[in-house]
């Protein structure tokens, strides 16, 4: 779509596009996203302009299509001037309040033979150039990725989050080693322990967004890693339980962490979604769910509608299985795969951390 011709009106200046539709867009607006050297600082992106300590005259002496820069003016007549793109103009032609980005959800699989490209690439592969891009693209899509072939070492692993962003800092530190052995583990991650399918960080108001997983000494019978997609659950209940969808996408439920000098609490839907009603998050933590009570009738229906959730994330039909071992690298969105762990014998060791969202979603729009 290109800009055809504008024509200034009472209520705004008014954008006719080449496919015949046409966009008015308000003065107030126009000076408020100007993106001129002076209304929009050309390094940091910020807004200069206030256009609310003092109320703007927006009447104007002209406005013009620059052709060349690709940009539209306006000349105020206090003498100042807007400039706003075309593309932010195109980008922004028809109105919708802003909401957050959903789950891509043309990829979720209901069994792990439901992933069309199965989300698997090589140390090697992975540090190629294109490597953290195809990487990104198996999370996006499938919601996880396994990285093989790469060196054993916690260095390695650590310089392979890096890659992506920055590892975030959490309640167990940032970028961690541990084991099965120690003498007061703060969470059941850190036992041999079985623990059933959830998402990580309930209990505070950002969950992790990736987190990262690689088995650096194995010498343990069992702790096969399981891994469900969350979202899949949730387009199911979508469409076979709405009544049931409704409850868990609209009552919060509270995570808490507590341990000594600590007591974290968070609240919100185990499917979390935008104006939409588009997925935008799955949390779901049995073992880390805080009491609360709703009425009697519809705590009857939570009930009902969290054992249903429950139940199909426990359905080993839909759980992918396999073994963390050394060389093997586990990446996956914490806002969509449940991951769950069967209860093992022996030693292991594991390092690894979380990623935020937006870090995870910046690296998607820029790469
Ligand atoms: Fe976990």
């Amino acid at each position: 779509m290109s800009i055809q011709s504008i024509r200034p009106e009472n209520e705004g200046l008014n954008i006719f596009w080449d496919d015949g539709s046409s966009s008015c867009f308000p003065w107030l607006w126009i000076r408020d996203h100007s993106e001129s050297k002076v209304d929009l600082h050309p390094d940091s992106k910020q807004r200069q302009i206030d256009v609310f300590s003092e109320t703007p005259d927006n009447s104007i002496n002209k406005a013009i299509i620059d052709q060349n820069k690709k940009n539209v003016m306006v000349k105020w007549v206090d003498q100042s001037e807007s400039c706003i793109s075309f593309d932010l103009l195109e980008s922004l032609a028809s109105t919708s309040s802003p909401s957050a980005q959903a789950l891509a959800n043309d990829s979720c699989w209901n069994s792990s033979h439901e992933i069309k490209e199965f989300p698997e690439m090589s140390f090697d592969d992975f540090m190629s150039d294109h490597g953290l891009k195809k990487w990104l693209g198996h999370i996006h899509r499938n919601g996880f990725v396994l990285v093989s072939g790469a060196p054993a070492s916690s260095d390695t692993t650590q310089e392979l989050m890096e890659r992506m962003a920055y590892v975030r800092n959490s309640i167990f530190g940032g970028f961690s080693v541990w084991d099965n052995k120690l003498d007061n583990p703060d969470d059941t991650a850190f036992t041999s322990l079985a623990i059933e399918p959830h998402t990580d960080g309930t209990y505070v108001h950002d969950a992790p967004g990736l987190q990262t997983l690689h088995c650096l000494q194995k010498d343990s019978v069992g702790g096969e890693s399981q891994l469900v997609d969350g979202l899949a659950i949730a387009e199911k209940m979508r469409v076979e339980y709405p009544d049931y969808f409704k409850i868990l996408s609209s009552i919060n439920i509270p995570g808490r962490y507590i341990k000594d000098g600590i007591y974290l609490e968070a609240k919100r839907p185990l499917i979390r979604v935008n104006d939409n009603n588009e997925v935008v998050q799955i949390s779901f933590n049995n073992h880390d769910r805080a009491p609360f009570r709703l009425d009697n009738d519809l705590m009857s229906q939570f009930y009902e509608a969290y054992k249903v959730f429950h139940n199909l994330a426990n359905d080993k039909s839909r759980q992918f299985q396999f073994i963390l071992e050394p060389g093997k690298v586990l990446t996956f969105d914490n806002w969509r795969v449940l991951h769950a762990r069967s209860s093992l014998t022996g030693y292991r060791q594991l390092c690894g951390g979380y990623h935020n969202r937006e870090d995870f979603e910046s690296k998607l729009r820029l790469i």
